[in-house]
């Protein structure tokens, strides 16, 4: 195949990684229809809304590439096959959440959305075309794309495919940034010219010393490896900050010590609840599936420790609550203040937020949650069953009313500057502040009269 002048792209998925990284190609690359289609109707109407408060992603500078570039070279639409059908370059970016039943429930991703997809553009696509994994996957799933599209290519010889693996880096909250300037563009194939195809299009606005070529599997293994990497530094500073509360060292403190540190770093040293978002635990879970399999038993004992320190770090916190509020929480009001996995996303997937609700209504709490982005259908969707006890509060202070006691779970700017002393008026007392993301100025929250607890550090 000779390099493809990319003309149309198709992104199959309209998500939190299809929606945001095709706008930021149709942003720079004028000259490329860029059509993004998803089988979710009411997605794609929001997608298409005149009101751009409406779009089913909430990511800071994501409106304006919408505005300039919607119906120009950037669409959204629920016709999967004409748009298929037509394009040079067709982007896997659906779902892949981790099996819930069958053969590796509970660890291995299921591809159920992928190979749907892959069945579509084999069925549909014409001529020469180039498929791009976007979306996470566990190692060798461009094998089963293969398989899908060169069975397809044996029964109509006018089809030929070349399947890629780009996987994405972008961090919610950010993405907009990260996408325009990312610390770097993977390429995984084996085909230089489909290689160099898609390596053009990212040329348009990023430097070529940025864009790393690889085999295949190096491509897919890296994403699972980066972010496995990055949830691994979450869990060891957290359970540093178990040991500074009961040794009176300072997490922040130690944080800043052991960052400046230029072999380790600064960044992705906050402790916190644990981490959430859909794919640090996907894809530790993916990696511990792909160690079982391999035989490789005590690598996949390693990596499920780093989702076992985060699972009890926010057990911990709950017990934390517990203890401190005598003993006992039942029919007691407790502010929940953020919802989200982190700010600047309105995403709950995997949140620290749902657990610790949970556990905490199971302890008979009446929660009152409030948070900037996250609608109440998506808290009742997350707590299920346990929702008859919580209230969805439309302010900061509603979800104080009354309160025994005010969680802070997420790091909105909103709630740096909160009026604290208007807050006390409104609460029970002892009232308390647990926060567990470092916001709060305790000196003067200790001088208000508040009771507080705060992550990594001792009481
Ligand atoms: C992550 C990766 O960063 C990104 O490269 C990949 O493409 C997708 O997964 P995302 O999940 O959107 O991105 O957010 P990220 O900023 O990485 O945060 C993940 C979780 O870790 C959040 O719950 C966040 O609060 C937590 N976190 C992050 C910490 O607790 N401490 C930190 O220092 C950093
Ligand atoms: P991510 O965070 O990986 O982007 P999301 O769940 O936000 O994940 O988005 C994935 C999107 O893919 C969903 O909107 C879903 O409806 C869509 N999708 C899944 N399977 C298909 C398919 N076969 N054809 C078109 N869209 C699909």
């Amino acid at each position: 195949m000779s390099i493809k002048n990319i003309k149309k792209i198709c992104c199959i998925g309209a998500g939190y990684v299809g929606g945001p990284s095709m706008a930021v190609i149709a942003d720079n690359c004028p000259k490329i229809q860029v059509n993004v289609v998803d089988i979710n109707e009411s997605r794609i109407n929001q997608w298409n809304s005149d009101n751009l408060k409406n779009l089913p992603i909430y990511e800071p500078g994501l409106k304006d590439i919408v505005e300039k570039c919607r119906n120009k070279n950037l669409f959204f639409s629920t016709d999967i096959v004409s748009n298929i059908r037509s394009a040079d370059m067709i982007f896997i970016s659906v779902n892949t959440p981790t099996k819930t039943k069958g053969i590796g429930a509970g660890q291995a991703s299921d591809l159920k959305w992928i190979e749907n997809s892959a069945r579509q553009i084999s069925k549909y696509a014409t001529g020469k075309t180039i498929v791009v994994e976007k979306s996470t996957l566990p190692v060798k799933t461009a094998e089963i794309i293969k398989k899908i599209l060169f069975d397809s290519k044996s029964k109509d010889n006018t089809k030929n495919f070349y399947v890629l693996s780009n996987p994405e880096f972008l961090a919610e909250g950010t993405a907009i940034n990260d996408l325009q300037t990312p610390d770097r563009i993977l390429i995984g194939g084996d085909n230089c010219d489909a290689i160099n195809s898609l390596k053009n299009i990212y040329l348009n606005w990023i430097c070529k010393e940025k864009i790393i070529t690889t085999n295949l599997w190096s491509s897919e293994l890296s994403k699972l490896a980066s972010n496995s990497f990055l949830a691994q530094r979450i869990s060891s500073i957290n359970s540093i900050s178990a040991l500074c509360e009961v040794t009176g060292a300072d997490i922040n403190e130690v944080a800043l010590a052991v960052g400046m540190d230029s072999r380790i770093g600064s960044k992705f040293l906050n402790a916190g609840p644990g981490f959430g978002g859909s794919c640090f635990k996907k894809d530790i879970l993916n990696l511990v599936y792909l160690c079982n399999y391999y035989g490789l038993h005590e690598v996949a004992s390693y990596w499920q420790g780093v989702i076992e320190i985060n699972d009890w770090q926010q057990n911990r916190i709950v017990r934390i609550i517990v203890e401190k509020l005598f003993g006992t929480i039942a029919d007691k009001k407790i502010g929940i203040l953020g919802f989200s996995f982190k700010a600047n996303t309105n995403d709950t997937r995997e949140s620290p937020a749902i657990e610790i609700c949970k556990e905490l209504l199971d302890e008979g709490a009446i929660l009152q949650i409030y948070d900037p982005k996250v609608e109440q259908v998506q808290i009742k969707t997350d707590l299920g069953k346990s929702s008859l006890k919580w209230k969805y509060c439309k302010s900061i202070f509603d979800s104080a009313q009354e309160a025994d006691a005010i969680v802070i779970l997420t790091e909105w700017d909103e709630f740096k500057n909160i009026d604290w002393r208007e807050i006390f008026q409104s609460m029970r007392t002892p009232a308390w502040i647990f926060d567990t993301r470092h916001i709060c100025d305790f000196n003067m929250l200790n001088s208000i009269g508040f009771n507080i607890w705060r992550l990594g550090k001792s009481s």
